[in-house]
């Protein structure tokens, strides 16, 4: 693997949680250009229909790359990638890196042979997490939830609007209420939004947990495809496009500014 490829990454998600994960792609790469796209216009993804999503996503992905001309397109979106990631590869002549629940890693962490999954409603319906489950944790208990609330939340807290822990205690509860919850000794953050506010889901689990992700894994999935793709960029990142319009999008904008994100652009669909 070459460590420091060149070239140029959209990462892309349906607001601001797939900053966590090309914070995750830049830590490991610092060299490479990275740019953000977010579907403010249609976020979020976890409450929309399998359908109206199957439809958006080829058509966004396909605009934004327009612009951006990047060399790899990650989406950064768990609910996206389980839905439609081969859709989005049918729409693009350019690499595309997908972000699925953790499973396999929080699999091989577990101690106690239960883990939680948290997720967009979305994610947690989807029959690629259920085929993800039966792959790699056929013999354990995972037991899951979704929660827009918790979307909603992370881009709040993000952009520096603290929001209670008891929030995140009652968005937390339905996940360890449930038949076994006690067990949880293994939590997948299922949704890029969800590692935003790790401190506060850590300060107010029911108890101590490990927490995994998909981020780093996406970075280093990128790294290894950026070392056999030609890049075609020369450009600098650290652009941002939102497929809303920028006023009104006050709380998206100083979000961005946070992760070091300037440039700031709307892109119509
Ligand atoms: N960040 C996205 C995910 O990983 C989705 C958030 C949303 O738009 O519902 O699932």
């Amino acid at each position: 693997m070459v460590a420091n490829p060149n070239g140029k990454v959209l990462v892309f998600d349906s607001g601001m949680g797939g900053l966590t994960v090309a914070r995750e792609i830049q830590a490991l790469a610092p060299t490479l250009a990275v740019d953000y796209a977010a579907d403010s216009g249609f976020f979020p993804y976890g409450d929309k229909s399998d359908e109206a999503l199957r439809a958006r996503l080829p058509v966004v992905a396909k605009a934004l790359c327009q612009v951006a001309r990047p060399d790899v397109f990650v989406i950064a979106c768990n609910t996206a990638s389980t839905l439609a990631l081969e859709e989005v590869r049918a729409a693009l002549d350019i690499p595309v890196i997908g972000t699925v629940p953790a499973i396999k890693p929080a699999a091989q962490l577990t101690r106690t042979g239960t883990i939680g999954l948290l997720a967009t409603p979305g994610t947690v319906r989807r029959a690629y997490t259920a085929q993800l489950i039966k792959d790699f944790a056929s013999d354990l208990r995972v037991i899951l939830h979704g929660s827009i609330a918790l979307v909603r939340m992370a881009e709040q807290v993000a952009a520096g609007r603290p929001v209670p822990l008891e929030a995140f205690r009652t968005v937390q509860a339905p996940l360890f209420e449930q038949e076994g919850g006690s067990e949880i000794d293994t939590l997948v953050l299922a949704c890029t939004h969800f590692p935003l506010v790790r401190g506060e889901l850590a300060a107010s689990v029911p108890h101590a947990v490990n927490m995994v992700d998909s981020g780093e894994a996406i970075a280093r999935q990128t790294v290894r495809v950026l070392s056999h793709t030609e890049s075609t960029s020369h450009e600098l990142g650290g652009h941002v496009w939102l497929t809303s319009p920028l006023n009104g999008q006050s709380r998206l904008i100083e979000v961005c500014r946070r992760f070091g994100y300037l440039g700031i652009d709307q892109v119509a669909i």
